[in-house]
């Protein structure tokens, strides 16, 4: 990637580049882990185009599922909006959600995670579909995530691995104003964030301006991977009042 970044700081510039680099691969198995107790989702694929989650915030927010699934999803019917590889999607269909539509822009992603929901045996609880934010996506759900772009600026055209890392807030702020339309009442958002990204793009800066509130459920502090520093998980709700329609 060549871009210039100008709305980044010369130490994000460096560490977007970083990433991008080290997110250039080819087709490759993992065994993603889900805990720090030997759990894993053995040979993972990930396709070249698609982020690799077990070196960023995607392998921490999978492993936040797994351990939260009976209060946040185990019975219920979720969206993974951005899925990429399709992780979080599938460690909420391994672990007790009903229903999981996964939806991604990118046609590589999409079937990356189509492959996925096969070699794990959760198709027939999977719809995957491809679209703008939630173009392809109907009904309402009791949980969604979306892992967005952490890093507040342009990303080149047709470079799917920095239109996963990069948007500068048009995306989290389209998001943010369509959500509610999908969201149970009582429904719960899950955003994840590196705070080494700036603010542009922070769950916690841009809920209040979009109706929803934003709470930390979860701090650390990683000393390995791609984004080293605090990662946070958000829990977003709508503020208790607020009127929307729902398409159903
Ligand atoms: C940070 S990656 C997360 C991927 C995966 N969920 C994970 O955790 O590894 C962001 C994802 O959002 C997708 N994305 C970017 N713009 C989008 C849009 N307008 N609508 C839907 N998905 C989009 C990218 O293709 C990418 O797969």
């Amino acid at each position: 990637m060549d871009a210039e970044l100008p709305a980044l700081s010369k130490t994000q510039r460096e560490q977007v580049l970083h990433q991008w680099k080290e997110q250039q691969h080819g087709r490759i198995e993992i065994d993603l882990p889900l805990s720090g107790h030997g759990e894993v989702l053995p040979k993972f694929v990930v396709w070249p185009g698609v982020l690799n989650p077990a070196l960023v915030t995607a392998r921490y927010l999978a492993t936040y599922l797994y351990y939260n699934n009976e209060r946040l999803f185990t019975g219920k019917r979720v969206l993974d909006m951005g899925t990429g590889s399709g992780v979080q999607g599938i460690v909420m269909a391994l672990c007790g959600a009903t229903e999981v539509v996964l939806t991604d822009i990118s046609e590589g992603a999409v079937k990356n995670a189509q492959e996925n929901t096969e070699r794990f045996s959760v198709w027939n609880r999977c719809a995957v579909v491809q679209g703008d934010l939630f173009e392809n996506v109907q009904g309402v759900f009791d949980l969604i995530v979306f892992n967005h772009p952490f890093f507040g600026d342009d990303p080149p055209e047709d470079d799917s691995i920095a239109a996963s890392m990069l948007n500068p807030g048009t995306l989290i702020s389209r998001f943010m104003d369509e959500v509610l339309r999908f969201l149970e009442y009582s429904g719960t958002i899950i955003m994840p964030f590196y705070s080494g990204a700036g603010k542009t793009n922070d769950p916690s800066v841009q809920a209040p301006l979009h109706g929803l509130k934003a709470k930390r459920m979860f701090r650390m502090v990683a000393q390995t991977g791609l984004q080293l520093g605090e990662i946070f998980i958000y829990e977003l709700k709508q503020h208790r009042g607020r009127t929307h329609t729902r398409r159903r």
